[in-house]
């Protein structure tokens, strides 16, 4: 080993023939939310009442059932918090809230008076059990760090007793319990347990926290399929897992140790917490939507939780974020966007699902955006960079147009000069722009100022139309017949001589809007004689034949120009 002298590699834990990496995960944990206690105690600003008020109120809507509130016997905030929630009646039924104490009298006495009147409620007592933490920071052997542990649930026990609290559950940290020695926090949980008594597993929760994470995630996964096959007390107690995110793996190590059977997760919306922060709930449940899991947490209004976070922590959720950042579901690159748009459509959703057996899957995208609240139509943005896919894919998702593939190469070189130049990520709104003095409000050396029929020959199969026309400045009346109002158009036109020679390309129409004034969009493209380039023009009108030969004139301008 190529050793580094200052750091030594974690001592793996004796784990043999470890099952957790050939487990699949069935089911959701249990989620309690410490926003409101880990979380906000993290806070350069803590969260005024107000704001914990309001962020409550969203846990709860999002689904939480476990919602840890504070620290009531280390902050007056924090009592008076718990007080309101439980006097005002604002807990949800089946919502728990938790509140902290360390494992001393006057902390507990206190910590079991902030829960008078409470309909559930759960008491989370931690003690820290690494022997780092004994033998520097509290000066205290093994054997004193088990009789706290043991004595601090006593007494709580006796507090709960004396106020008279029902339905009261028990959480139980071994604070650094992945810095902790196995056997002893084995040890140490086994005592706390008999201390409490005889329960229900929902009522004993053993949190078993990477308070630091010093680890590798599978290490913490093999902690807890380690201590999960050695407790005696299982099927009275639900293991909970705890991460800090101090090396970016929490979601990793967390993921790992419910396939190594933990039941219960405590974490925070985006991670906030001490230093990089608690494992990030948002991205461990979506994760496991994407597994084709249900959760039990509602993500779906995304802006709004982002919104709230953002305003009560004061910190910004960073564009890049798993699922909720801004950019997360963009593409700017060209090919990206061609195989969204491809993956997306009907045909291709139908294949994934029923002939591949799929479930829902498309190139880039590992979710659908649709599931947190995201538009298609946000999907794509434009920059230098995009092919002309990703800017079809926009001009047909926001503005209704359907060009005609052929004109498609032509779109893409517009939007891309105008990249080039800007420099910067166009929006969607800034393409129609693009499209329309590119394509439609063509100013140039024709102009159509009057087009009517005259008169219909051979039973409408033939028209003579009068056209008024300025062509290079000078206005004309001209006369024209063909077997509609384009090609008597085409006709006059060819007449006059300083005119550029061209044919007529390409022809075809859509209309926008299903109702009776739907308006009707022609795609023309005409050749131009000169050296046969091809260039498409587009026309807008409520009529038909108005917006058709709009087209010719913005193609005839736009071949003229170029
Ligand atoms: O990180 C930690 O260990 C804690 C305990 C209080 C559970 O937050
Ligand atoms: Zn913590």
């Amino acid at each position: 080993m190529n050793k580094h002298p200052k750091y030594e590699y974690p001592k793996p834990v004796p784990v043999k023939n470890r099952k957790w990496p050939d487990i699949r995960l069935k089911k959701a944990p249990i989620w309690c939310s410490v926003d409101l206690r880990d979380g906000n105690q993290a806070l350069p600003i803590p969260m005024t009442p107000e704001k914990k008020y309001k962020y409550f109120k969203m846990l709860a809507s999002i689904g939480f059932k476990e919602i840890e509130v504070g620290f009531p016997s280390a902050s007056q905030d924090d009592f008076d918090f718990t007080r309101k929630l439980i006097q005002e009646n604002i807990i949800p039924k089946g919502v728990r809230i938790s509140v902290l104490t360390q494992a001393r009298k006057h902390l507990i006495d206190r910590t079991v008076e902030s829960l008078a009147g409470v309909k559930e409620g759960i008491i989370h007592c931690y003690v820290a059990t690494s022997d780092l933490h004994g033998n520097i920071v509290f000066d205290k052997t093994r054997e004193d760090v088990k009789k706290m542990s043991v004595e601090g649930t006593k007494m709580i026990v006796k507090a709960i007793e004396k106020a008279g609290l029902k339905n009261i559950a028990y959480e139980f940290s071994p604070e650094e319990f992945t810095d902790t020695d196995i056997d002893f926090a084995i040890e140490i949980c086994e005592a706390v347990k008999e201390a409490w008594g005889k329960c229900e597993k929902h009522n004993f929760i053993l949190n078993l926290p990477a308070t630091v994470e010093r680890r590798p995630p599978y290490q913490y996964a093999d902690m807890i399929e380690y201590f999960m096959s050695r407790y005696k007390y299982l099927d009275e107690t639900t293991v909970s897992v705890h991460a800090h995110n101090d090396q970016g793996c929490a979601v990793a190590a967390t993921e790992m140790s419910l396939l190594a059977g933990a039941d219960r997760v405590e974490g925070t919306l985006f991670g906030h917490g001490e230093r990089t922060g608690n494992v990030d709930i948002v991205t461990l449940a979506l994760n496991i939507h994407s597994r084709g899991i249900k959760t039990g947490l509602d993500f779906s209004d995304m802006g709004m939780i982002v919104k709230t976070v953002e305003g009560a922590s004061g910190m910004p959720v960073h564009q890049r974020h798993p699922y909720a950042g801004e950019l997360v579901f963009t593409a700017f690159s060209g090919s990206h966007q061609d195989a969204i748009r491809k993956g997306l459509s009907a045909g291709s959703r139908k294949k994934a699902e029923e002939i591949f057996h799929l479930g829902w899957k498309v190139p880039y995208l590992h979710i659908d955006p649709a599931d947190i609240g995201r538009k298609y139509e946000r999907l794509i943005r434009i920059n230098s960079q995009s092919g002309k896919g990703g800017v079809v894919f926009i001009l047909e998702q926001d503005f209704g147009y359907r060009p005609p593939k052929e004109m498609h190469p032509e779109i893409g070189d517009a939007v891309q000069s105008y990249a080039d130049k800007k420099k910067k990520e166009i929006t969607s709104d800034e393409l129609n722009e693009i499209f329309k003095k590119s394509f439609i409000d063509i100013k140039g050396p024709y102009s159509l100022d009057d087009f009517h029929i005259v008169s219909e020959l051979n039973k409408g199969e033939t028209v003579r139309a009068k056209i008024s026309v300025t062509i290079n400045g000078a206005k004309r009346e001209l006369t024209g017949e063909g077997n509609g109002p384009v090609s008597a158009t085409v006709k006059a036109l060819k007449t006059q001589k300083d005119m550029i020679e061209f044919i007529i390309n390409d022809f075809s129409e859509q209309s926008m809007g299903q109702t009776a004034d739907a308006t009707a969009v022609a795609y023309v493209s005409v050749k131009r004689g000169s050296d046969g380039k091809i260039f498409y023009g587009v026309g807008i009108h409520s009529n038909i034949e108005q917006a058709a030969l709009r087209a010719v004139f913005a193609a005839l301008n736009r071949a003229a120009l170029n």
